[in-house]
């Protein structure tokens, strides 16, 4: 650890030259003060509108022990979506009475560390239920749970692969079992019932999504009081959006997306990669679309972060009252989200540098040294992110530009949309991607062609530098070969 006198509001060549040459590029840089300063955007509007609500940082969408250390330290709770990551979260000192267990398919390792340590289990199937029964017998505890629920009409708030309260999907228990399964939770008896869960996708920009859901949610609090059931608690998951273009941009982005799927843009004009048709691929061209409307995963939002949630809060429910005044009327029951990209997405950087420039069907594409398993989520849906070439100078002028990574596989583009930046680059300058807190260093992260997985380093708002993943080595990536006797 080292002291960089290095902020977040500065990042200059400077800055970027000294992590380069001291963690190696690529490098995922994150500030937890943009993470502090994110959550306490929640906890303001918990505080103004609903004061029992409760946050759990989603460790899948940074899990490391540092990001963690974090969450710890700004009294966030957390959910955890494995075994390894439930001893990371009660090794940084977050209590298990914090935590919620999320996953399908949990291990038996799982469930006897989680019922150990009296977390809360958003139990996804039946079989589940039946196991945590008996392992809290074995461990003469109750393991406290909820129930996650699927089947909602929510398709087309996130990518496809990322919708996961509606059907077709291989998360909960679909919404029409719900009577079926309150049965089955009042017939076990160390089984503590504490509500429900639900998660609906990750970027859902568009509010009615979550209209959606606490509508349903709603339904199955009465179905669960009719039957004698108390809930104590409503997870609301995760899927708060982040904001990556200005308004100006993903306007312009997306009607220059409608004129491409129109046939009236030469390939020189393209904006996606292969003329993908992304959130418009329902239309068909020529049509006239006076309204079209995107499907999917969004990139631009009106109500970023917790402006999402001030919008769940005082979203009207049935009576016409506002949720926050209902849920007090109905016994207050706790409110649970599990943000991760709305809390860190906006905390990290990703620098890289520039490989070269090439021209594919008469688009620059810029070439850098990493690939999709160091920016991963591009994999599930094309991404929109905002780049930048460093150092900034005085005659830069913007340039559309796709970007290639170095894995020897197709698919993989840094940037399967044409992106602003600020010029084009040459062979060793360095770019930043920005708002890569999230799942980019470590959905999909392998080490394909080779190619090592990159050091995460986080600097604190007082210069302090932590290193929250060692960048690897030769050694890590091709080892030793053991060997023994078989008999
Ligand atoms: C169960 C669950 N909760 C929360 C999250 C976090 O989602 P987001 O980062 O979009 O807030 C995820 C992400 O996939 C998830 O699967």
């Amino acid at each position: 650890m080292e002291n960089l006198k290095i902020k977040r509001h500065n990042i200059n060549e400077q800055f970027v030259d000294q992590l380069a040459s001291k963690y190696g590029l690529p490098l995922h840089v994150y500030f937890p003060d943009k993470i502090l300063q994110n959550v306490e955007s929640f906890r303001a509007v918990s505080k103004e509108l609903y004061p029992e609500s409760q946050f759990n940082f989603a460790v899948k969408s940074n899990p490391s022990r540092g990001a963690l250390r974090a969450a710890s330290k700004f009294k966030l709770a957390a959910d955890v979506s494995s075994e390894f990551e439930l001893r990371a979260a009660l090794g940084e000192g977050i209590p298990g009475e914090n935590l919620v267990c999320n996953g399908c398919g949990k291990t038996d390792r799982y469930l006897r560390t989680g019922v150990d340590a009296g977390v809360l289990f958003a139990a996804d199937s039946f079989e589940e239920l039946d196991l945590l029964n008996s392992e809290a017998k074995f461990q003469s505890k109750s393991a406290r749970v909820m129930i996650r629920f699927v089947g909602m009409p929510l398709k087309g708030f996130s990518s496809l692969d990322q919708s996961t309260a509606a059907d077709w999907t291989k998360f909960g228990i679909d919404i029409k079992d719900a009577k079926k399964v309150f049965a089955f939770v009042k017939e076990r008896s160390c089984l503590q019932f504490e509500g429900l869960s639900a998660h609906i996708g990750t970027q859902v920009c568009n509010p009615k999504g979550y209209k959606v859901l606490i509508d349903n949610m709603l339904s199955i609090v009465e179905i669960a009081k009719n039957q004698g059931l108390t809930v104590r608690a409503i997870d609301l998951g995760g899927g708060y959006p982040e904001s990556y273009l200005s308004e100006e941009d993903w306007d312009g982005f997306t009607s220059n997306l409608i004129q491409q799927i129109d046939g009236k843009l030469s390939d020189e004009e393209s904006v996606t990669w292969n003329k993908d048709p992304m959130g418009f691929a329902h239309l068909k061209s020529g049509e006239t679309r006076k309204n079209p409307q995107w499907i999917g995963k969004a990139y631009r939002t009106e109500n970023p972060g917790s402006e999402m949630f001030r919008y769940i809060l005082t979203h009207k429910v049935k009576s016409g009252e506002r949720l926050c005044d209902y849920l007090k009327k109905i016994g207050s029951p706790r409110i649970i989200l599990e943000p991760g990209r709305a809390f860190f997405g906006t905390s990290g950087i990703t620098i890289t540098e520039v490989m070269g420039v090439k021209y594919i069907n008469d688009n620059p594409v810029v070439f850098v040294d990493m690939g999709v398993n160091n920016h991963g989520t591009n994999l599930v849906a094309p991404d929109i992110f905002p780049f930048e070439v460093i150092p900034k100078k005085g005659n830069d002028s913007n340039v559309g530009v796709f970007i290639g990574g170095r894995l020897c596989y197709t698919g993989d583009m840094i940037s399967k949309v044409k992106v602003k930046l600020n010029r084009l680059p040459v062979r060793g300058e360095k770019m930043i991607i920005h708002n890569t807190g999230s799942y980019c260093a470590d959905h999909f992260a392998s080490n394909h062609c080779g190619f090592a997985r990159p050091a995460k380093v986080a600097i604190w708002n007082d210069g302090k530098v932590e290193v929250w993943r060692k960048g690897e080595e030769f050694s890590d990536v091709f080892g030793e070969i053991e060997t023994s006797q078989s008999k």
